[in-house]
């Protein structure tokens, strides 16, 4: 990817930070969501009598970052977004528990976190945008310690028929009025699909496949159609007719 659309897209990341948790799909929405999300963490994540360290790149808001501390791990969210990590960190301080939570401003090849070691490295809405996903995948393989695991999530989003991507659009116009919806704020620059292969995935296996190049064992993918059916409700029926995406999650092993 140049180096004009790399900055670009990352400044627009920044610009989207503000709103992003009003996104549908992106922040909680309802008391559901978070109970739905926090069941799905606590089963991702290995038991261990003791609280596990736990890397989540692209932590963007903290949406991952802030359910894994509330479930008492040692937390710390990456983000090369300031903006991004700038909303994470304020909702870390305005919460009513006591989070064991930092934050580290550093691109997806963790140039920041040189020699940290984490049991766990998870990951939501971010390996789709990159162009090089094993390398980065490598990159996280080598701050896992031996036996410990890399989680992605992520949506699948099928192609839509013409009239539900014509209803889309319209509520993408709509949405500045009614003040919620899936559209980010931001000027996201056009990047080719080639730079970003995972983009539109229409199955879990390309991402397997990614884990498994990157050298990660025991790899295993699941939709996760439950999570989807907490937060479609949260959205207004004309979105939720127009917008469909499938949630999932792939694991694998150091
Ligand atoms: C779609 S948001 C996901 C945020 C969060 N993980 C979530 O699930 O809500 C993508 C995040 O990844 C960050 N990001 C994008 N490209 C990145 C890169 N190359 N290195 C580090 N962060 C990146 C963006 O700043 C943004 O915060």
């Amino acid at each position: 990817m140049s180096q004009d659309l790399w900055s670009a897209f990352r400044t627009a990341w920044g610009q989207s930070a503000q709103g992003y948790d009003s996104l549908y799909g992106h922040g909680l929405h309802s008391e559901a969501e978070r109970t739905a999300w926090l069941l799905l963490l606590r089963r991702l994540l290995p038991a261990q009598e003791t609280p596990l360290k736990v890397l989540d790149v692209g932590t963007g808001t903290g949406m991952i970052a802030l359910l894994v501390a509330e479930l008492g791990h040692e937390v710390t969210g990456a983000d090369y977004s300031e903006a991004m990590l700038e909303v994470a960190a304020r909702k870390a301080k305005q919460s009513a528990r006591d989070l064991n939570i930092s934050f580290a401003h550093t691109d997806a090849m963790l140039g920041e976190l040189a020699n940290a070691q984490f049991d766990v490295v998870v990951c939501r809405h971010l390996l789709w945008a990159l162009p090089y996903p094993e390398e980065v995948l490598r990159r996280w393989k080598e701050v896992c310690r031996p036996g410990g695991k890399i989680i992605v999530i992520d949506q699948l989003r099928p192609r839509v028929h013409p009239v539900r991507q014509g209803v889309r659009e319209l509520a993408d116009l709509l949405n500045p009025l009614i003040g919620s919806g899936d559209s980010h704020d931001g000027d996201f620059p056009k990047i080719p699909l080639h730079e970003q292969p995972l983009k539109r995935a229409t199955s879990v296996l390309p991402v397997a496949n990614a884990m498994r190049r990157a050298g990660l064992v025991r790899v295993q993918g699941e939709r996760l159609p439950w999570i989807d059916a907490v937060e479609r409700p949260a959205m207004p029926r004309l979105e939720r007719w127009a917008r469909r995406w499938n949630r999932y999650v792939v694991e694998g092993w150091v």
